[in-house]
């Protein structure tokens, strides 16, 4: 057939085309529009048309298409057309829920943590995972031979002269703050930490911690215990007692561990405090003068506090987790009980 009478059988199907419903408008569509249509054919045969009715043939098929195009969106105005083939929709239906998450019981207490100190003036600083022996050892005065340099309890990245390793607590990030900042200084840092241990229901690879610095002139012993029953009180209750335990740390002198008292069996004895009614929660002690001066400050003139807490542990004691795995399994179940607690 010559390509004028195939214009003029199109131009008269389309003409003649009556569309009924959205099935038959999809095959228009597909006919005359889509990407295979057959108008591209015709446009393929203008090419070896003789020259002096290429012009008028190509108006043609230019107006065939435009035909089509008229044709096929009168067909979808139609009301019934709109959804090709799907069923009708009832704009009036409320949507769908879209589900929430909810924040992870690690950060809620983290960040009660940090509003609790934020109360009394604190600071947020952070520090680097990734540390080096002066920040998370030498600065806080750890012996060379003591044995939380060993490598069963750390994360070694690189040995020799300037070991580099995951940092085994956030105390590494006491040091860079008394480094770079002049007293009075009062902040607290919160982080991730490493260690090389076994991962069970007790102990994780990883886990969290806050450490808390507080360092001006005159700082007592006494100053650090308020403190401390401070914080025990906003986050357990007015009814929270503290107790001092003498202990060691490297870093501080004297050194103390803090239990609070049991609030799950108001100190009664149960078996999460293993029948003492109290729970132990962080160590602090007053800095020791070697690590002030370790990071510049003068120990003749300044003095201060320092603490240290497991952000799991408080976790643990505030929503009964006992299985610390259960914090990066990121088990939608376990998450979902936390949207609530916030
Ligand atoms: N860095 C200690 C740890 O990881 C915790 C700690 C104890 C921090 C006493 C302190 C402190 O600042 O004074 O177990």
């Amino acid at each position: 057939m010559e390509l004028k009478d195939q214009i003029k059988d199109y131009q008269a199907e389309i003409s003649a085309a009556e569309i009924k419903d959205a099935t038959e408008l999809e095959a228009f569509r597909v006919k005359f529009l889509g990407s295979k249509n057959i108008l591209k054919d015709l446009y393929k045969e203008l090419k070896d048309a003789p020259n002096e009715i290429k012009k008028d043939l190509g108006q043609a098929i230019n107006a065939l298409k435009l035909s089509a195009e008229e044709k096929f969106s009168k067909g979808a105005k139609k009301k019934d057309f709109i959804q090709l083939g799907a069923k009708k929709l009832d704009y009036s239906r409320p949507a769908e829920e879209v589900a929430l998450g909810s924040r992870h019981p690690l950060s809620i207490i983290r960040n009660e943590i940090i509003e609790i100190f934020s109360r009394i003036g604190y600071t947020v600083s952070e520090g680097p995972e990734i540390e080096d022996d002066w920040h998370n050892f030498s600065a806080l005065n750890f012996p060379p031979e003591h044995p939380a340099r060993d490598m069963q309890d750390t994360f070694f990245i690189k040995k020799g002269d300037n070991e580099i390793a995951l940092r085994t607590h956030t105390s590494s990030v006491q040091v860079r703050v008394m480094e770079s900042q002049e007293p009075p200084i009062r902040t607290i840092s919160p982080g991730r930490v490493y260690r090389n241990e076994a991962i069970s229901a007790r102990a994780h690879c990883f886990f969290h911690q806050v450490e808390g610095l507080y360092i001006d002139k005159n700082v007592s012993f006494a100053d650090l215990k308020q403190t401390l029953l401070y914080f025990a009180r906003e986050m357990f209750g007015e009814k929270a007692q503290i107790r001092l335990r003498p202990s060691y740390f490297p870093f501080t002198e004297p050194s103390a561990e803090v239990d609070v008292s049991c609030t799950i069996c108001n100190s009664e004895g149960c078996n999460v405090c293993k029948y003492t009614g109290w729970l132990e929660i962080l160590g602090c002690g007053m800095v020791d003068p070697n690590v002030l001066e370790a990071s510049g400050i003068d120990s003749q003139k300044y003095s201060g506090f320092a603490f240290g807490m497991g952000i799991e542990r408080i976790a643990q004691l505030k929503f009964r987790v006992n299985d610390l795995r259960m914090y990066s399994e990121n088990d939608i179940r376990f998450l979902d009980q936390f949207k609530s607690a916030y």
